[in-house]
This record gives C-alpha cells, structure tokens and sequence, in this order.
C-alpha cells in the first residue's frame, strides 16, 4: 500500500509548478495533475461509491485548503492522506484547494436511509434548532439555512454520506481532526452523543439536493461563536 501512495507522490511532485501563484489560479492541466486523488476522490472530486471518501467538489476553497494544510500537518489524520500531501508545497496546495473548489459535477444521488422516523427527527431537531438544555448550537446557525456553507471556510453538509458524517464528528469528539483554533467544530461535537451523532447523520445525508449547492459569500451572516476556520466570523459585541 504504501509503496503505491509513494509513486502517487512522487507523480504529483514531479510535476508541482516552480512558480507560485494566486490562490485562485491553477493550471489549466490540473485535472491530469490530480489523477492521483480521483480513485478515492471520483472524477473532478464528484465522489465515488465509497461510503468513507469524501466529495471534493464545489466546496468552499478556503475550506479545502484548511483540510490539505491539516492533513500536510498531521492535525487530521487519514495515512493516504497524509503520505501523498507530505511533499507538496503550500502554494501547490492552494491551487488544489482552488481547483475543487470550481469543479461543480451534478450531487450523487441521495441513499436509502436505514434509521426510523423518530431518529430522523432527531436529527432534524439538533440541525435546525440544537438543543439549548444541553448547549447544542443548531448547525444551520453556521452552515446556513440551506446547509450549503459559506466562504471561506464553512463546509456544506448535503452530498455526504452518513458514515462519513458521523466519522468526522468522531473525529473532533476523540482528537483525530483538528482544525484551527478555536476549534469551533470540536467544542459542538463534544457536546453531542453518540445518538446524537447517528441522528444528525442520518438525517443530513437523508435531505434532497439543494437547489443551488454553491456556498454563500462571505460574511452572509454571522457565527454564533468564534471558529478558527472562518476569521471574523462571528457577531461583534
Ligand atoms: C486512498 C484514498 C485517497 C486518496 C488517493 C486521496 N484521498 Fe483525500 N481523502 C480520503 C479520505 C478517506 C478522506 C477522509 C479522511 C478523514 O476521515 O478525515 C479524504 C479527505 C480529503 C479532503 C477533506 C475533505 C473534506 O470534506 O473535509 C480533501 C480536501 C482531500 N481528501 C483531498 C485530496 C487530494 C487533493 C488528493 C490527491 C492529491 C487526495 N485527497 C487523495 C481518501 C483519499
Ligand atoms: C460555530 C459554527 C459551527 C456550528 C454551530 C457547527 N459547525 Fe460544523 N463546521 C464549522 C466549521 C468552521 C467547519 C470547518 C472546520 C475545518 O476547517 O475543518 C465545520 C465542519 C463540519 C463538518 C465537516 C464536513 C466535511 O466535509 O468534512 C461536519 C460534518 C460538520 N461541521 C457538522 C456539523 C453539525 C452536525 C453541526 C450541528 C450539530 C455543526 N457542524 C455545527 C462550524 C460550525
């Protein structure tokens, strides 16, 4: 395994430009340069079959580059991950972050859900409301109404696949994701419970497609508390 993730390296080293440039700009080859992520990632990051590999596509670029510089860094953790992007340069980083973040293949279809109505509920509680006996911000206050994101560094939640959902909120409750501080997403999952967490993830990967996917700008309305990930985000006193 690691042997083939060393050649994956090696092929996307080998042809990492010399130049920097702006965030927003790529090659106009990166989609050949990328291959190496498209058996996990699908074709323009649309995503595969694989309930554990993640979309790329259409997220907030900002967002994207917190995740390869996280991974680059060890503060999240995925061994494929963190061998292939060990070597690549943080500019080189930017341009891949910048280029999924363009890329707009149409949604997956959304699975069959295997979680009863009550569950499901649940779900919809925490994501619309949360649940302030228990400090529970609801995750629409951050993600937005439309659970579509916002620029640069909130991530959509449709799209993803339950198992993937609830891997990452593991994640941040036990310390295997970080992302900067204040680590916003690790003060939220800490609160939830592992129902808690099923129920969430259940019910967002159950939600159709949104009209429009693309997140919202920047500083279309504020955080209800500081994240690391999105400066100046929240209200000012
Ligand atoms: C062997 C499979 C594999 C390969 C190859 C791979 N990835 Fe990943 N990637 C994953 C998995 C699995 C995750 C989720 C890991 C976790 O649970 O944190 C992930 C997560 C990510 C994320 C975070 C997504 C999010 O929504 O938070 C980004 C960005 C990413 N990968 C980019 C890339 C890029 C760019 C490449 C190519 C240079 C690549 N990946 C190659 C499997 C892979
Ligand atoms: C205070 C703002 C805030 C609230 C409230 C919030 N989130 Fe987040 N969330 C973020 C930020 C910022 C990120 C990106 C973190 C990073 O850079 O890794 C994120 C990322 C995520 C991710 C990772 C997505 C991916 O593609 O890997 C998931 C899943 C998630 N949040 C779920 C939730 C759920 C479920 C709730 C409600 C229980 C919630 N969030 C509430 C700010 C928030």
């Amino acid at each position: 395994m690691r042997g083939m993730f060393l050649v994956l390296c090696l092929s996307l080293l080998g042809e990492a430009p010399a130049l920097a440039q702006q965030m927003a700009h790529y090659p106009n080859d990166m989609a050949d340069r990328v291959q190496a992520c498209t058996p996990c990632h699908g074709v323009e990051g649309k995503g595969t079959n694989d309930a554990y590999f993640p979309r790329l596509a259409g997220k907030p670029a900002g967002y994207l580059l917190n995740q390869l510089e996280a991974f680059k860094a060890g503060r999240r953790k995925y061994p494929p991950m963190n061998y292939l992007l060990e070597y690549l340069t943080d500019d080189y980083l930017a341009q891949i972050a910048a280029y999924f973040a363009d890329q707009h293949p149409s949604l997956p279809e959304k699975p069959p859900t295997d979680v009863s109505q009550t569950v499901l509920d649940r779900g919809h509680a925490i994501v619309t409301k949360g649940d302030l006996d228990r400090s529970i911000p609801a995750c629409v206050s951050c993600h937005g109404s439309s659970l579509t994101g916002q620029a640069p560094g909130i991530p959509g939640l449709l799209g993803l696949r339950a198992t993937y959902v609830s891997a990452q909120l593991g994640g941040w409750r036990y310390g295997t994701r970080t992302a900067k501080a204040p680590d916003c997403m690790q003060l939220v999952a800490a609160r939830l419970t592992e129902d808690d967490v099923r129920a969430v993830a259940a019910y967002l990967a159950n939600q159709p497609q949104p009209a429009d996917p693309v997140p919202s700008a920047a500083g279309s309305w504020s955080l209800p508390f500081a994240c690391g990930s999105q400066p100046d985000g929240e209200k000012k006193p």
